[in-house]
């Protein structure tokens, strides 16, 4: 997810370099703003900042002389416009905004206004809950481009179906506020839109079905972390143009619908934390073999079910990160994963996996964190004690009882793997689970029955490091 704040400051750059090309230009122009602008404008950032804000007399000249914080202009017809007002504390010198803040109805009087950005603002949904307004937004339909609300914990209440008449919007971006109730079906009427982005709300109901080929120009897609459910629509194959869909943390369940392997530019697919199901219907995941670009395929924390066989790895070159923690997975784990060259993060625990581990996963070249633990692997373990020692606890093959580690012992054991019997060194007769790596295995031991009684979430450090290790890579 941290990879999309960083295409956020793709878009965010321009603006600024714009900024200072529009302020040292405004040094020799004087192009005159009209009145009623230059009021809807100050009364605008009142609404947000507070009564007190008096810009006739701190900012005679806002898109001049006296330029404000967070306001950018352009000239049409040789006059000053504003077309970009940005509220909240993103610099020292920013537009802070007053408690009892809200978003003023002259706004929509600055008809020139392409990029509105809202941050950290509304911060007390209890005493002063904001709403996004209902009406308003066809006046800025010709302007509007970017619609930006992030951290505001006091924005509450729906999406409007208002926002659909935005038909130049290509970023809406409404992230960690406190907004709820189902997505209005005009989202998909956002037919210029690259970015949606609405994560870390309360929404409920289900995907918008009209989520699709009208929206041939969508990049980004993410609705996580809300409360959304049912089944994915189909019609979500029709975003052709989509490089990032992340859906995680929801209640979404169900089939993965085939449809989603339209998505031939996607490059990251993240449905974590959800109720999809069906891995064990013939060709479930075949889907994926029309994603050739994907880079991070994320499915953890999903009752799939399935044989980890029947995914398409020979056709998924480009994948770095891969995610199948806890998802009922059968099978034995094929050496065409060890084929995926640019593999870095593969993530198998907690799932019922059986028979060998490849010893050609250690020749991934970039490969950083391997997580098998809680399975139902067997034999013999043939990495190399190098291997161990460089992986340390982003190697984990703990919980699997029938298997163990060739090789001395000593500090760079495997935690909570027992050694082979017969090899040479420490290995004492009849005692597989304690014996070998001392204090490091039976904890691990012990830790593994606490998190599998706690549903795999507390207990051992390593347990919750797939996660942890994955932000770190996604950063
Ligand atoms: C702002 O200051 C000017 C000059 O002191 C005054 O005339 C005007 O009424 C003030 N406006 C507000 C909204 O306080
Ligand atoms: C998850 O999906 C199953 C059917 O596959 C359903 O019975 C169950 O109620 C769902 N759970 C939730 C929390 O939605
Ligand atoms: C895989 O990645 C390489 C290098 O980034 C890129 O050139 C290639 O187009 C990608 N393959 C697909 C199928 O997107
Ligand atoms: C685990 O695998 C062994 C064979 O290595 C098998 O005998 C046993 O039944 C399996 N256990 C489970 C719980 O599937």
């Amino acid at each position: 997810m941290r990879n999309l704040y960083r295409l956020g400051a793709v878009f965010v750059l321009p603006l600024l370099l714009c900024n200072a090309a529009l302020h040292a230009h405004a040094q020799d122009s004087a192009a005159p703003m009209e009145k009623k602008e230059q009021e809807s404008l100050y009364s605008t950032i009142r609404s947000f900042v507070g009564r007190w804000w008096n810009g006739s007399e701190l900012f005679p000249d806002p898109c001049g002389s006296t330029p404000v914080q967070g306001v950018l202009c352009d000239v049409f017809d040789g006059l000053w416009y504003v077309t970009a007002l940005s509220v909240g504390p993103v610099m020292e010198n920013s537009l802070d905004c007053a408690r009892d803040s809200h978003f003023p109805l002259q706004l929509f009087e600055l008809g020139h206004l392409r990029s509105l950005s809202v941050f950290s603002c509304f911060s007390d949904p209890a005493r002063h809950p904001v709403a996004i307004p209902s009406k308003g937004w066809e006046k800025l339909s010709g302007s509007l481009e970017s619609l930006e609300a992030r951290s505001n914990r006091g924005l509450t209440g729906e999406v409007p179906a208002a926002i659909g008449a935005l038909n130049k919007l290509q970023s809406l971006v409404l992230e960690e506020n406190k907004l709820s109730g189902e997505l209005p079906h005009e989202l998909g009427e956002l037919s210029k839109l690259r970015r949606l982005v609405l994560s870390g709300n309360q929404f409920s109901g289900s995907v918008p079905a009209s989520l699709g080929s009208a929206m041939s120009e969508l990049l980004i897609l993410d609705l996580s972390r809300n409360a959304l459910k049912g089944l994915l629509p189909p019609a979500a194959g029709g975003l052709r143009s989509l490089e990032k869909l992340d859906l995680s943390s929801n209640l979404l369940g169900g089939v993965i619908p085939a449809a989603l392997g339209e998505l031939r530019s996607l490059t990251l697919l993240d449905l974590r934390n959800n109720n999809f199901s069906g891995g064990g219907a013939a060709g479930s995941f075949g889907f994926l073999r029309g994603m050739a670009a994907l880079q991070e395929l994320l499915l953890s924390n999903n009752p799939l079910g399935g044989e980890i066989g029947s995914f398409p790895w020979a056709s998924l070159e480009n994948l770095s990160a891969v995610g199948l923690s806890n998802t009922f997975l059968g099978g034995e784990i094929p050496a065409a994963i060890a084929g995926l060259k640019g593999l870095r993060f593969l993530a198998l625990d907690n799932n019922r996996l059986r028979g060998g581990v490849p010893p050609e996963l250690e020749s991934l070249p970039a490969v950083g964190a391997l997580y098998l633990s809680r399975n139902n692997l067997s034999g013999r373990l043939q990495f190399s004690s190098e291997f161990y020692r460089r992986m340390g606890t982003r190697f984990a093959a703990w919980g699997n009882p029938n298997l163990c580690y060739a090789g001395g012992g000593g500090d760079d054991a495997p935690i909570g793997v027992q050694q082979c019997r017969g090899e040479q060194g420490l290995a004492t007769d009849g005692d597989l689970g304690g014996g070998t790596s001392g204090l490091r295995a039976s904890a691990a031991v012990l830790s593994a029955s606490s998190s599998f009684a706690g549903g795999g979430g507390g207990g051992a450090p390593w347990a919750a490091s797939p996660a942890i290790f994955l932000a770190a890579l996604l950063l």
